[in-house]
Parts: structure tokens; C-alpha cells; sequence
């Protein structure tokens, strides 16, 4: 017998596996189970790593799931990796609700994780109105804020209005224009101290999930000890909980990437020569080929 909320999240399971599109040569994801925090915190315990990758499309986000990344983060770095803007803060909280509804609809079964834009978060009220919007409209899973020891207030209130909040500590890409451009964070011994104390405050005030970017693995190690929520890790070293990368770093779209990043794949080629096959087609007149051509129907009047 099922509980009034196990048969709901059934319910809702049901419909997003009956909504999903096909996307041609990708197949399988309809089978995984949908993961959920639970999900996720149960694979800290084990000590299963959690693999993240940000995603902020249909087609990559049915492919990338398929593929089993557990969660998906519609990040604000689709500024600089899709509208090649300098700075994430070009990202509008519109445009990301609209691009997290994509990632949603193409991964019905992962764990969709959206961020928060610039200056969209300056009081814990404001915070918990616009968080709610990637909830209702775009149906988040979880929303990730850039934060420090001066953000516990608004992870209470997060916490309180059922929002799972996903905290980011270490460096936080929205504040390149004050810290003067993107520098890894925690590497003296005080610096240190001050990183994990705020990372161990928001999780106490109730945040979910930490995400922690560019800091020695020391320091990574200390906070993954001191608190219970699964912390995931970019470029912040191998003790972390999970790992994330922006995915056009590791397919080999940016000419310049962070150190931490590998790179798994080459994109850009497999797009450049199937766009160069295109061009000589087409200027040989090989394509458009009799098969690609609609044919005119018998006049119904003869
Ligand atoms: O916006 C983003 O892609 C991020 C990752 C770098 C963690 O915040």
C-alpha cells in the first residue's frame, strides 16, 4: 500500500515518462529511477560519487541523463559558454526558468538543479519568491545560490518555504567584478578557516547540498567531515561527495578551461565536419537528393 505522497511522486513519475520526447539515438533513460535528494544523500552514505554536469537544453539534457548523470545543474555559465557574454551576470532569472523547463522536459528522471542569477537574491523574501518560480514554472528540483556566513538567514527562510537550497561557497563566479576576476579560494590557513566556517554554517541554517568551487581538497575534506548534506565539488579536489564541470569545458568547446577541468570529449570537430560534409553537399548539389524532395500530388479534379 502505497503512502498519500509515495502515490503522488508515482503519479508525477508517470506522467513525466509518458510526456518524455524521443530523441534519436538515445535510449534507456526511461528505465532509470527518478532521483531525488533521498537519492542523493543515500549515495553520500555509501560513498557512491554524485556526477553533475550542467545542461541547459532538451537534447543534452535526454542525452546526458541517458548517459547516467545524476544531476543536472541549468547553470549561470550559460552566459559564457552559449550567448558568449564575459560574465555570468548577463543571465537573467527568466531566461534560466525558461532553459530549466527544457532541461526538466528532456530529464524527466534526474535530479534538475537551477541557479540563481545575479542580484536576484538580496533579501531572504525576494530569495524565497524567485526560488519558487524555478520550483512552480520549470519544475527544479533543487535552486543553488552563491553564498557566504552572511546568507544564513536566507537559508532558514529557504529551509522554511520547502525549497531545497543548494549552497555555493569557495569562489562565486557572480563577484569576479569585486574580487577582480576568478581566483581560488581557502589556500591560506585563515582563508581556510573562514570558508569552512561558513560552509558548515549555511549547512546548519538548513541548506541541502553544498557546492564548493576552487579550493585545495583539504579544505574540501574538513567541510564533507563536519556536515551531514552531500557537498559537491568543482575543481575543489577528489574529497568531495560529487563533481561538477560546465559541460562545454569538458567537450572541448573553450579555448582556455580551469585546470581542474578534463577534457572528455571534441565536439567542436564532430560539428565541424559534419557542417563541412553539409557545405560540399550542397555546393556539389549532392543534397538536396530525390529522397529529400516533396513530389507534387495527382490533381484531384483530373
Ligand atoms: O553556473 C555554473 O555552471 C556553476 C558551476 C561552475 C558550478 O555554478
Amino acid at each position: 500500500m502505497l503512502t498519500a505522497r509515495e502515490f503522488q511522486s508515482q503519479l508525477v513519475y508517470n506522467y513525466r515518462m509518458t510526456t518524455t520526447q524521443h530523441t534519436p539515438g538515445v535510449e534507456g533513460s526511461a528505465l532509470r529511477a527518478r532521483i531525488t535528494l533521498q537519492t542523493l544523500r543515500q549515495k553520500k552514505k555509501r560513498g557512491e560519487p554524485i556526477a553533475m554536469l550542467t545542461a541547459y537544453d532538451f537534447p543534452t539534457a535526454k542525452i546526458l541523463a541517458a548517459a547516467g548523470v545524476d544531476v543536472l545543474l541549468v547553470g549561470d555559465s550559460v552566459a559564457t559558454t552559449v550567448l558568449g557574454a564575459d560574465s555570468t551576470v548577463v543571465a537573467t532569472l527568466d531566461f534560466l526558468i525558461t532553459l530549466t523547463g527544457a532541461v526538466r522536459r528532456g530529464a524527466p528522471e534526474a535530479f534538475v538543479m537551477a541557479d540563481m542569477p545575479f542580484a536576484t537574491y538580496p533579501d531572504a523574501a525576494t530569495a524565497v519568491a524567485n526560488a519558487a518560480r524555478f520550483v512552480r514554472e520549470a519544475g527544479a528540483d533543487a535552486v543553488k545560490f552563491e553564498m557566504d556566513v552572511r546568507h544564513v538567514v536566507m537559508v532558514q527562510a529557504l529551509a522554511a518555504a520547502g525549497i531545497v537550497t543548494c549552497a555555493h561557497v569557495g569562489l562565486l563566479p557572480q563577484r569576479a567584478l569585486q574580487e577582480g576576476g576568478y581566483v581560488a579560494q581557502g589556500r591560506t590557513p585563515a582563508e581556510a578557516r573562514r570558508l569552512i566556517d561558513s560552509a558548515v554554517a549555511l549547512a546548519r541554517a538548513g541548506a541541502h547540498m553544498l557546492l564548493i568551487e576552487a579550493v585545495p581538497d583539504d579544505v574540501t575534506a574538513e567541510i564533507v567531515r563536519s556536515v551531514d548534506c552531500p557537498v559537491l565539488g568543482c575543481g575543489a579536489g577528489a574529497s568531495a561527495d560529487g563533481h561538477v564541470v560546465v559541460i562545454h569545458d569538458m567537450l572541448g568547446y573553450s579555448e582556455r578551461v580551469p585546470r581542474f577541468v578534463e577534457r572528455f570529449g571534441d565536439v567542436p570537430a564532430v560539428i565541424h565536419s559534419a557542417a563541412q560534409a553539409y557545405v560540399e553537399a550542397v555546393r556539389s548539389r549532392a543534397y538536396p537528393a530525390a529522397q529529400h524532395q516533396y513530389r507534387m500530388k495527382a490533381d484531384p479534379a483530373s
